[in-house]
């Protein structure tokens, strides 16, 4: 049975969740948020006061994880971790965990049951390269530094929570440089993926780009 998947792969805070909502929205398609089980399985790890650089041991814990996903809400047993897992602090951990090849392993069947009908949309750094290779349409998002510094400050003011634009740039930078220079599916643009670069484009502008190139695939 095909089912269709379109991939949206780019750096931290490139807009790629803001972007894959909306893109799935339209279509009425799953979305998939792969960053958020490596956010989950990052913060379940340092819970467990496991040792981030064991990958062997980090990846042991993830079928023991009680995940669920329910209406864009993530629970981890009895909790609504999705605060949580959005915090910069869990961005590190996950980008920790991730480096290691059996955590990436250990992730892969729950990221492919995403896709089910009508279509996916999915997220990430390696969605178009390594989980969804065959996918319909697959785009690379990328943004400067310093408009994705600006975009994550301006969301955590919104939230009430205060932050210092030169120090999130810098964490974002280090994370970019970490997830691109792994040897296990660093972030990279599949050969056949699409660049977008938002920088200066409203949502509404990279969205309608999107739903125009998937027209012209389908
Ligand atoms: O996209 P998000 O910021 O939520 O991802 C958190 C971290 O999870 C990334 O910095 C990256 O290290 C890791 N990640 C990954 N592969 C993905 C999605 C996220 O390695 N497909």
């Amino acid at each position: 049975q095909d089912i269709p998947v379109i991939t949206i792969d780019g750096p931290t805070a490139s807009g790629k969740g803001t972007l894959a909502h909306e893109v799935a929205d339209a279509l009425g398609y799953q979305v998939l948020d792969s960053g958020a089980l490596y956010r989950v399985t990052g913060l379940a790890a340092t819970r467990a006061g496991l040792d981030l650089s064991d990958g062997e041991a980090v990846a042991a814990l993830v079928p023991s994880l009680q995940l669920r996903f329910v209406a864009g809400e993530i629970w981890l047993g009895e909790e609504e971790v999705s605060a949580a897992l959005r915090e910069e602090a869990t961005g590190l951990m996950a980008s920790q965990v991730a480096v290691h090849p059996p955590v990436r392993e250990a992730l892969t069947a729950l990221q492919h049951s995403f896709r089910r009908l009508p279509g996916l949309v999915a997220d990430g750094r390696d969605m178009g390269t390594a989980l969804f290779p065959q996918a319909d349409l697959k785009v690379f998002l990328t943004a400067s530094a310093s408009t994705r510094a600006d975009r994550r400050h301006k969301q955590l003011i919104s939230k009430g929570i205060s932050a210092n634009i030169e120090s999130l740039r810098a964490d974002l930078e280090a994370r970019d440089a970490r997830d691109q220079n792994r040897s296990s599916s660093p972030t990279r643009a599949a050969a056949d993926a699409l660049l977008l670069d938002n920088s200066a484009q409203t949502i509404e502008q990279s969205r309608d780009l999107v739903l125009t190139w998937w027209q012209e695939r389908r």
